[in-house]
């Protein structure tokens, strides 16, 4: 049975990933409208994967017999990423504090010797180094081709090019 620390805890991180689903979804519009459309595809993905982060933590509680309790989702930013460059900054920056919730969880779980928490997290710890290894690559890509048209091009095709592909964790239950 999960403690009501960590049930609490993890409904927390369930608005958490909700929020940062809307809010790559608001960058994928500010994107959209920007006229990069694999720029707007590539947060539009993200903005399912990161539905399927809490769909992750919700099949636990509800596997566990804890109850998932839905919060009301705050507003997110509409704009201030002028370049693709500035957008995978912010994401990165976005992502680190997500790891930080995340090992604080960790740490919780830990701390409350619930193994089976714990466990659930490890998938979300090895989920984030790969969340910000994909920013600092993206940002790398855009600074080195900084405002060339043709490399901008170029990469917006790349990007158009990522599809979801539901979480073998999700897939499996
Ligand atoms: Fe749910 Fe982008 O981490």
């Amino acid at each position: 049975m999960l403690s009501d620390k960590i049930q609490a805890a993890l409904n927390e991180q369930i608005n958490a990933e909700l929020w940062s689903a809307y809010l790559y979804l608001s960058m994928g519009m500010y994107y959209e409208h920007k006229g990069l459309p694999g720029v707007a595809n590539w947060f539009k993905i993200q903005f399912k994967e990161e539905q399927a982060h809490a769909e992750i933590f919700m099949n636990y509680l509800n596997r566990r017999g804890a109850r998932v309790v839905l919060k009301p989702i705050a507003e997110v930013p509409v704009d201030g990423w002028d370049t693709p460059a500035d957008v995978f900054k912010a994401t990165l920056s976005h992502e680190q504090t997500v790891t930080a919730l995340i090992n604080n969880l960790y740490a919780m779980a830990e701390a409350e010797h619930d193994y089976a928490t714990r466990d659930c997290l490890t998938w979300f710890v090895n989920e984030q180094v790969e969340e910000e290894e994909n920013a600092q690559a993206l940002i790398d890509k855009f600074t080195l081709v900084g405002d060339n048209g043709m490399g901008l091009y170029t990469l917006d095709r790349e990007l158009a090019a990522r599809t979801f592909v539901a979480p073998a964790i999700l897939t499996k239950e």
